[in-house]
């Protein structure tokens, strides 16, 4: 089935940049009316200009600025949305930050809070506000979580408690909210973005790519593909889905090295 989203009205959060960027992009040449969300203004204007020049109808996005750090601004950012299309189809909760400080650090609660408030509690915000547009619309909620949420990263502790939190609120809201809107989850494991190697240095994606089954990390484009599909008719019979996007990371065996040096001595 081919995948259309022609003249649906999507929000996606987090979309200045990486996997929400490649989203924008990818909606925009299917169609879609989207409006767009972040807080650096220049990259945001950028993306926009790419969606417009994507668009088989020319249309131009809606440029949001917002810091979802601030309930506030999560309203304001869902107030704009309407404001300009007066409905809404697609909500791609997509905007993520990765915790830094390490587990007893004096300043790790305080880290753990904002990771908590962008990656969950705006989720949690917006689709309160976005409920009733998108039973309207019998439209879908995509969030993006990750393989964090699935298998612990004692590093990033609060960062994969909050994506285990987000993939149960999934599972929740698509039960709360079905009939009328699917809600799933796409979870990506290492992708190419910002996200990664501002707290990895050096260049880390070949290393990496080496680790996984399939030799390579994910591209923006891939989580893109699959947040398209989940947004779309073409994922119909699907709610609640934890969808994994990972270059097989989770089926990775970890002791992969061993068992194939003590089978040489077999
Ligand atoms: N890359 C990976 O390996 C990977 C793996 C698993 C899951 N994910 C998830 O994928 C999602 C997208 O991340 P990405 O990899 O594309 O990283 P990214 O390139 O750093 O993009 C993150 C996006 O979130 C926005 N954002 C961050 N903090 C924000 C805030 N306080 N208020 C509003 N917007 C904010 C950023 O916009 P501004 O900077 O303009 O504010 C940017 O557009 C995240 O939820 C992340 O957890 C990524």
């Amino acid at each position: 089935m081919m995948i259309k989203l022609d003249n649906k009205v999507a929000l996606i959060t987090g979309s200045s940049d990486g996997i929400g960027a490649a989203t924008a992009l990818l909606f925009s040449s299917l169609g879609a009316k989207i409006a767009i969300v972040g807080r650096d203004a220049t990259k945001l204007n950028k993306v926009a200009e790419a969606c417009t020049a994507n668009s088989p109808q020319g249309y131009k996005p809606v440029v949001i600025k917002a810091d979802f750090e601030s309930d506030d601004e999560v309203k304001r950012t869902f107030e704009e949305t309407i404001a300009a299309y007066k409905q809404l189809d697609i909500l791609v909760n997509n905007a993520g930050v990765v915790a830094k400080k390490p587990f007893g650090d004096p300043d790790a609660l305080a880290d753990y809070d904002r990771v908590m408030q962008v990656n969950v509690r705006a989720v949690i915000r917006l689709t309160e506000l976005a409920k009733s547009h998108l039973i309207a619309a019998k439209g879908a909620i995509v969030n993006v979580s990750s393989i964090a949420a699935l298998r612990s990263t004692p590093s990033f502790w609060s960062y994969c408690m909050s994506k285990a939190a987000l993939d149960m609120f999934t599972k929740s809201m698509a039960t709360l909210l079905a009939p009328n809107v699917r809600v799933n989850s796409v979870n990506p494991g290492p992708v190419r973005t910002n996200i990664l190697s501002s707290i990895m240095p050096g260049n880390i994606w070949d290393e990496m790519a080496k680790l996984q089954p399939l030799q390579r990390v994910g591209d923006p484009s891939d989580i893109a593909n699959t947040i398209a599909f989940l947004a779309s008719d073409a994922s119909r019979n699907m709610t609640g889905s934890i969808v994994v996007s990972d270059s097989g990371s989770l089926v990775a065996d970890p002791h992969k090295e061993f068992a194939e040096a003590a089978l040489k001595n077999v």
